[in-house]
């Protein structure tokens, strides 16, 4: 039964790592029947041989030979696997994802590269999307897209009501209490989430942080007025603490948390405004000192994924994102399409034991752009 479920797993990842319609070609250099067997030795001897579940199936006679890279790993499968594989197994191990209200953002792409992985599958749902994202997902509206690499849907065990703006009932104010939006619903502040989730399952073993908002995101910095600037740090970066505060004693020790940041937290990016830069840079600091106090409380990993420009709904609504989007595509150093999956593998190995010694750190999943100085693309740059 183990076996089989780790040779699943083998298949999995094996897939991930050769399948893409965007791939690029580079050399690899192959690996020996000598140095295979020195491997194998080193495997034996080392502890964490457990983890290594496969070896190389077969190797090609050329010296160098030329291979697919996956950019795609939620993609269909090839033949051609002939490329030693780490599985990413988390079996047995139950995530809480706050930030997903339909199947165009990362939060999903994450959800579904956990669920690809092994893991159980919880999602806070924003309370104002809740009823539209549940109708959705009850009519099939998300089937296509919840299909896993190894046919079957992936399965959301349970979606809790979240406003991650509200710790406890007692912050919440009389008109948002009274608000229609949020009649139907309640225990959706972060304190009564957590509550909810302990009760329902006792543990988790991972928590993703994907969402954000600023209410003035579309205003340069220098017009951001002090509320805006304040409600965009309360809902982008607070609300990280927030859950990680109160997730923290249920969630099993070993385990590990991502959040989602941007390049501008760093970087000047002109129409990121409303104090989303601010709360960018809050919240990759706060990655930093969180990752030492959960470290030492509760041998909890914590990272940030920067992440590149996608077309999500919360994208879209600071109203250049494509714009971004072919920037990136035409001054990153890999020129091709960002996809979420990308961002999900990511976070799936971060959260993975494979990651065991990676806290604290920012984690870029953007092509590269952000190693960039220059817009290859200027017209300064045109030849004349
Ligand atoms: N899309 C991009 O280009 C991009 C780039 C880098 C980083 N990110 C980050 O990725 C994360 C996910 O965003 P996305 O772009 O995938 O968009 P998205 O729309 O899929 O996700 C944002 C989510 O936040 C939820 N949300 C907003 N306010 C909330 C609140 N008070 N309580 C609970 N949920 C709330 C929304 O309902 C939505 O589900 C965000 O942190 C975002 O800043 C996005």
């Amino acid at each position: 039964m183990e076996a089989s479920a780790a040779a699943g797993m083998h298949v999995l990842a094996a897939r991930s790592c050769v399948s893409s319609h965007r791939g690029m070609v580079i050399p690899r250099t192959v690996i020996s029947a000598s140095d295979l067997k020195v491997a194998k030795q080193k495997l034996v001897k080392s502890q964490n041989a457990a983890s290594l579940q496969s070896l190389c199936k077969r190797y090609p006679s050329s010296s160098v030979k030329y291979h697919r890279v996956a950019t795609r790993a939620m993609a269909g499968g090839s033949e051609e696997v002939t490329a030693c594989v780490l599985p990413i197994n988390l079996k047995g191990k139950r995530a809480f994802i706050a930030g997903v209200a339909d199947d165009n953002g990362y939060g999903w792409a994450i959800a579904k590269a956990l669920a690809a992985a092994g893991a159980e599958i919880l999602v806070g749902t924003w309370v104002p999307a809740l009823n539209i994202f549940e109708t959705s997902l009850r009519r099939g509206k998300f089937d296509e897209s919840r299909r896993l690499p190894n046919g079957s849907l992936m399965k959301i065990t349970k979606v809790y009501p979240l406003d991650a703006v509200y710790d406890t009932p007692e912050d919440v104010p009389e008109d948002v209490r009274e608000n229609k939006r949020y009649a139907g619903s309640s225990n959706w502040t972060v304190k009564e989430v957590a509550e909810s989730v302990k009760n329902d399952f006792g543990t988790i073993d991972i928590l993703v942080h994907s969402l954000a908002n600023g209410p003035e995101v579309t205003k340069p910095l220098m017009e951001t007025s002090r509320r805006g600037y304040l409600a965009a740090i309360s809902a982008s970066s607070y609300s990280y603490v927030s859950l990680l505060q109160h997730f923290l004693p249920i969630m099993n020790p070993g385990g590990a948390s991502i959040s989602l940041t941007y390049i501008a937290s760093e970087r000047s990016i002109p129409g990121y405004g409303g104090g989303m830069s601010s709360a960018k840079a809050a919240l990759e600091s706060d990655t930093r000192v969180l990752a030492f106090e959960a470290g030492r409380k509760g041998q909890i990993r914590v990272n940030t994924i920067s992440a590149g420009p996608l077309g999500s709904r919360a994208a879209k609504a600071i109203g250049f994102i494509e714009k971004m989007i072919d920037y990136s595509y035409t001054n990153a150093p890999l020129q091709k399409e960002l996809l979420a999956d990308e961002v999900g593998n990511t976070a799936a190995f971060l959260v993975s034991p494979l990651a065991s010694a990676i806290t604290g750190s920012v984690v870029y999943v953007d092509n590269g752009l952000n190693t960039m100085g220059l817009a290859t693309d200027s017209p300064t740059l045109a030849v004349q």
